[in-house]
């Protein structure tokens, strides 16, 4: 997307806007991580305004976190509990946090937001490097044949009385990369989202792991260990030494 700068994705309005509607699968996702932890402590790839790590550290879980966004930070500061956390600002691909993890995870399709191949694999070894010796990295993915339709296609996102939020995508099946703009409609006029995200089927991700020296040990189509299937919409994988 012609001037689309991946660290502007999440900038102050979104912060502002992010946790207003969640996603409603919050408490299995902690319910799972947490049972992957044991004592802990976890850490969270990109902890954003700290959805999930809130509610693990709630559990007694310590709970660390690589950022790229202050703004996103500063909401999770502002949460019950949010000052607590130690955050490294940096890109998960490359940042050191401070200890070593029985688990390290990274949710919400957040890999696809490092935009090239090269730093999707930085990441898994970054993970790797962070683990544990009997520690697992789990990623949360959309699964491709589920999300892209084609070069270019909408989805309705949100339909009310004042508002409708509309989803723009446009495909790259050469470069992977999916810009997405999130167009939301009210009377007082049109708000624009945009953020480019660079899509991978589970078998690369599974790939990029081999190459970090990680091997994947389980893969769920859900939260609640749901079988993986051919009409799964995401996986969440579990990937260790
Ligand atoms: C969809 S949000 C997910 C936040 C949180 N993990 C959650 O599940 O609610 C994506 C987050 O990834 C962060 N992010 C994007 N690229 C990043 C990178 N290279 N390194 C660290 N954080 C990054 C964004 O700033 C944003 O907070």
């Amino acid at each position: 997307m012609d001037g689309f700068d991946p660290a502007q994705s999440f900038g102050p309005e979104v912060a502002q806007r992010y946790d207003d509607q969640l996603r409603g699968d919050e408490a299995e996702t902690v319910d799972l991580l947490a049972g992957l932890a044991g004592a802990g402590p976890a850490l969270e790839f990109a902890i954003g305004t700290g959805r999930i790590a809130l509610p693990l550290a709630e559990r007694g879980i310590g709970v660390d976190g690589i950022e790229l966004s202050s703004d996103m930070v500063a909401r999770l500061r502002d949460k019950p509990g949010g000052a607590a956390l130690h955050v490294t600002m940096g890109d998960m691909a490359r940042a050191t946090a401070p200890r070593k993890y029985p688990l390290v995870y990274l949710v919400f399709n957040t890999i696809y937001n490092l935009l090239t191949q090269d730093d999707q694999v930085r990441c898994f070894e970054n993970a790797a490097q962070h683990l544990t010796d009997d520690g697992v990295f789990v990623v949360e993915a959309g699964v491709p044949w589920a999300w892209l339709r084609g070069n270019q296609f909408v989805d309705v996102e949100y339909v009310a009385n004042g508002e409708v939020v509309l989803d723009v995508n446009r495909y790259d099946p050469v470069t992977q990369i999916l810009d997405e703009n999130h167009v939301t409609l009210t009377n007082a006029g049109v708000r624009l989202g945009p953020i480019s995200q660079r899509i991978s089927w589970p078998s690369e991700l599974d790939l990029m792991a081999r190459i970090a020296g990680l091997r994947l040990v389980d893969r769920w189509g859900g939260w609640n260990r749901e079988p993986f299937t051919a009409r799964s919409e995401r996986h969440i994988s579990v990937y260790s030494r």
